[in-house]
């Protein structure tokens, strides 16, 4: 089979599309191809500024591009319900969320709720985010898929229940890698959910971009002030990673080619799974345990005080 490329994305006319993040870096990226591809995208930022530079840039280059911007703070759980709530107004359908945003090691800080920023946002947020629009992807007239960016990291990851919020022993590296983590064991558990709840037309993906360019290694050095660390992700940069547009195919694969199904995990195929084309990855045995999968989405559950309807599956762990 020829390497998959954003030619061969389907016709997406119709067909409404979220992306967290969607301002910069792989989120921008898949924004303009899902935008190419006759998509609506409602690019969900931080920053409606930010947002809006991002939408102007992609119109510069495609004036039919059906595109809005919503903001959503995933480090606020009032603001992801209200961003939810605006989408739930205007839209009958979803057909893709992108649940992309993240931050990578940054020092500790917390959310508006008190959370660690990194589990916060890159997991919290979306778990909370996905369950607000549970109820408009069960509705969406034909298929929807809920695809969440984890990252080669969550290897390296565990989740240290006893400490979540790295409130006694706090790691920017081990806290990402924690989140990558809680990424991948909701996007299976939300699938296996799904089959358990009979619902057919929605499914879950997980994916990664292996190593691309983007502002996500500047963050951490940024705030931690570290001018060497900056210059050093910058080399590795030049260096090593593959650019942001490549990077974004695993997650337009996943979210648009017919041959997925529920529950894989989309990486590049080449060099160390860092770079190349789309395919199915393998993920971490860890990522794959129900029973790590079920606690963490009790907690996320609590966490949150979003509660999805859905019942839990029941998989025997193989650990
Ligand atoms: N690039 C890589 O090599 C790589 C590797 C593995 C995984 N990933 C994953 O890919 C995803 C996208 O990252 P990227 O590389 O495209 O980085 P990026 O260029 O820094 O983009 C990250 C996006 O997330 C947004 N964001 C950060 N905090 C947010 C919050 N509280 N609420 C809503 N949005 C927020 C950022 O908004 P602002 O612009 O306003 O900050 C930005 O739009 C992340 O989940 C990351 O973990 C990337």
């Amino acid at each position: 089979m020829s390497e998959w490329t954003t030619v061969q994305m389907p016709d997406l006319t119709g067909k409404t599309v979220i992306v967290t993040g969607a301002n910069s870096g792989l989120g921008f990226e898949a924004t303009e191809a899902f935008a190419a591809s006759g998509a609506e995208v409602v690019m969900a930022c931080r920053s409606r500024d930010r947002g809006e530079s991002a939408a102007e840039e992609i119109r510069s280059e495609q004036p039919a591009a059906d595109l809005s911007v919503s903001k959503l703070d995933l480090a606020d759980l009032e603001d992801v319900a209200a961003f939810a709530e605006r989408f739930r107004e205007s839209h009958d359908d979803l057909h893709v969320l992108c649940n992309n945003a993240g931050v990578m090691a940054i020092p500790r800080s917390e959310t508006a709720d008190g959370f660690e920023t990194q589990f916060g946002v890159n997991h919290l947020g979306h778990f909370a985010l996905t369950g607000h629009l549970l109820s408009v992807l069960r509705d969406t007239d034909g298929e929807s898929r809920v695809i969440t960016q984890s990252s080669g990291l969550h290897e390296r990851g565990e989740m240290d229940f006893s400490d979540l919020q790295g409130e006694d022993d706090y790691d920017e590296w081990g806290a990402y890698a924690q989140s990558k983590l809680a990424n991948l064991l909701f996007a299976f558990e939300l699938d296996r959910r799904l089959d358990a709840a009979g619902i057919d037309s929605v499914t879950s993906v997980g994916c990664h971009p292996g190593y691309a360019a983007t502002n996500l290694q500047y963050r951490g050095p940024e705030e931690s002030g570290s001018r060497l660390r900056l210059l050093a992700m910058k080399v590795a940069n030049a260096v090593f990673a593959q650019d942001a547009a490549d990077g974004a195919l695993p997650m337009l694969y996943a979210a648009t080619a017919p041959e997925i199904s529920g529950g894989e995990y989309i990486g590049p195929s080449g060099f160390m799974n860092m770079r190349g084309p789309p395919a199915e990855d393998t993920p971490s045995r860890r990522s794959r345990d129900p029973e790590r999968a079920a606690r963490l989405w009790e907690v996320s559950e609590e966490l949150t005080g979003v509660s999805y309807d859905l019942p839990e599956a029941t998989v025997a762990s193989e650990e």
